[in-house]
């Protein structure tokens, strides 16, 4: 039996500690206080709102605004615990239309930092400072501000030792809060967003007209491009947004953006329906790029699910499903046929397109490499056996062995009739009296890899500054190589910089890589550089590291190509050299001579 109540167990928690606890549901990092103090300036109206933060929101956040701002009792007040000017009753919480409605976030954030807000009303002639201190306000005085409302937090945490211990790097927190920004001023094209960090600029977002807009100003013209507007509207449900070309693939959801009603939530359903929508169109294991915001009546939707509100709730959680994949689908419709089964002579094709030989760029996709394999891993030309490789795989002269085909000679691909794609991984051509069969990938790959030699020979490897710096952590092996490697990465088109012991901030990488996360690149190029470092001339090993970036530029096996793309990537592989140091020793391509395929069928 258990003892009786006089002497309990069981002790109700002091206000303070208890308003912690709850505080830290709410405020989980400094991306936290951005978004709570973020929602606060979009729910005021405001056009223009500027994030200044210290050492990745640790020292400090300061999020001003241009909105209604508040009068002397309200901004006292505004610290309170549940004192909102949002809702007033039960019935109000079926029909939110503001981000809050909890009047949680400012006493939430007061428990856990040093808050100063200064506000002035629209219209008012003088506004008002309020100072809070371990949750209490401690000050309300005069002051003079422009209209509208500056928050300041600083040291985040320092009353929950606990809690900050849990925080990481600086550019982990700093990550948290640019990835944070990014999705609010997605759903918000109309207002104006600033971020600074250090006092440095790290996004600037003017006012738009729409979403296309503003996905081309954060997500960047190449990302952007052959990408479709996406708006719907059936059965009380729209479905608005952007969706990126589904010729883009991306190692990671971390390009699906998901609204409802305005507000930024990670719902599985709903991502699940977007990629659902794109199905066949991107590769397997691969996700695509989308910006979805939905509307739905508010009653037909619960905010009211999770701590910092990045979960909902559907009444009807089918029909939204549905909804959303039809209108993805009707707008990837719009977006262009995969590649005709026939596009006529590649040299036909060719003269239209050979200037736009650089529009292998745009293929330009991460992804993890596979690893180098030795030139015996190519496919074993046998005497007797129907496959033969050609010169092109391993080194060049050999395709004479083969009847002296010009293919694989490094010329004459784009005279090959291009008869179609197959496995959305190999181009199937005809030429003579040959079947020729390319690995788009293999090919893909040399062509980047001859073009960065091409690039360092003449001295300097073409790059391109990423939007915004990507912190990449490493671990401290790997970091230990990337420090001592920085001069010869610069030399390869990279622009990285320690940030912390084991951090790097990668500002520019290899034009030739795209936009992907540079992080697997960087570790890969650590594991590189350590083993070739100790056993390859200097010239091998650039060779050897220019091959891994190669790899990671290209496409995998597993995307269709349109017609031009083929034509360039065959013209492409014409203009190679295939210098005796070729990267993989895998095949670009395999010919059957019309004699091996007619003794394959008993003729
Ligand atoms: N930037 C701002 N401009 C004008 N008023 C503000 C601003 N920030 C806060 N307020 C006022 O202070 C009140 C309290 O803000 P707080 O963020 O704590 O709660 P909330 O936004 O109502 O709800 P939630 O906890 O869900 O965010 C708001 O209801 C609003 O009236
Ligand atoms: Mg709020």
């Amino acid at each position: 039996m258990a003892p009786p109540a006089a002497g309990g167990r069981i002790r109700v928690l002091p206000e303070e500690l208890a308003i912690q606890i709850a505080a830290g549901e709410v405020i989980e990092r400094p991306a936290s206080v951005v978004k709570e103090l973020l929602e606060n300036a979009l729910d005021a109206g405001a056009r223009r709102v500027v994030i200044e933060i210290e050492d990745g929101g640790l020292r400090s956040i300061r999020v001003s605004d241009d909105g209604e701002g508040m009068g002397v009792a309200d901004a006292a007040l505004a610290f309170t615990r549940h004192a909102t000017s949002k809702i007033r009753n039960a019935a109000d919480l079926t029909r939110i239309a503001t981000f809050g409605f909890r009047g949680e976030a400012l006493p939430s954030i007061a428990a856990v930092a040093a808050v100063e807000l200064v506000t002035r009303e629209r219209g008012a002639a003088s506004g008002v400072a309020v100072r809070t201190d371990a949750g209490a306000v401690v000050e309300v005085r005069a002051a003079g501000a422009p209209e509208g409302t500056t928050v300041t937090v600083r040291d985040l945490f320092a009353p929950v030792p606990a809690r900050r211990k849990f925080l990481k790097s600086v550019a982990t927190e700093l990550g948290h809060v640019v990835e944070l920004v990014t999705r609010e001023s997605l759903a918000a094209p109309g207002v104006h967003f600033r971020l600074l960090h250090q006092g440095r600029e790290l996004a600037a977002y003017p006012p738009v007209a729409g979403i296309a807009e503003r996905a081309r100003q954060i997500l960047g013209r190449e990302r952007v491009r052959d990408g479709r507007v996406l708006g719907e509207e059936r059965l009380g449900i729209a479905v608005r947004g952007f969706l990126l070309s589904a010729q883009l693939s991306f190692a990671s959801g971390r390009y699906l953006y998901t609204y409802v009603n305005g507000r930024a939530v990670r719902d599985r359903a709903l991502t699940h329906a977007i990629v659902e929508g794109y199905s066949s169109l991107v590769p397997r294991g691969r996700w695509p790029g989308a910006i979805v915001l939905l509307e739905v009546p508010p009653g037909d939707v619960d905010v009211n699910v999770h701590p910092a509100k990045h979960e909902v709730r559907f009444r009807l959680a089918h029909v939204v499903h549905d909804s959303v994949v039809t209108a993805v689908r009707r707008a990837l419709q719009s977006m262009g046929a995969p590649p005709p089964g026939d596009a006529g002579s590649v040299a036909e094709a060719l003269q239209r397109y050979a200037s736009r030989l650089d529009a292998t760029r745009p293929l330009a996709l991460v992804h993890p490499a596979p690893r180098v394999r030795g030139a015996d891993a190519a496919v074993a030309a046998t005497a007797d056996g129907p496959v033969s490789q050609t010169a092109a795989t391993v080194e060049g002269g050999s395709a004479e062995r083969f009847g002296g085909s010009d293919v694989g000679a490094g010329r004459g691909f784009a005279q090959l009739r291009f008869v179609g794609q197959v496995f959305r991984g190999y181009i199937v051509c005809e030429g003579g009296d040959r079947l020729v069969l390319v690995d788009q990938h293999a090919a893909h790959e040399r062509v980047a890899f001859e073009r960065l030699r091409a690039e360092y020979q003449a001295g300097a490897i073409e790059r391109q500054a990423l939007l915004l710096p990507v912190a990449v952590d490493l671990d401290p092996g790997r970091a230990e190589t990337v420090r001592d490697a920085q001069a010869r990465l610069a030399s390869l088109g990279f622009d990285v910089e320690p940030f912390g012991e084991t951090t790097f901030l990668v500002r520019a990488v290899p034009a030739i890589l795209g936009d992907d996360d540079p992080g697997l690149l960087l570790e890969d190029l650590a594991d590189g550089l350590a083993t070739h470092g100790s056993h390859l001339s200097a010239a091998e090993s650039v060779e050897a590291v220019l091959g891994r970036i190669a790899c990671h530029s290209v496409v995998r096996v597993g995307r269709a190509l349109t017609a031009d793309e083929i034509a360039a990537l065959l013209a492409a592989l014409d203009a190679l050299t295939y210098g005796s140091n070729c990267p993989h020793g895998r095949p670009v391509s395999i010919e059957f001579t019309r004699g091996q395929i007619e003794r394959m069928f008993g003729r």
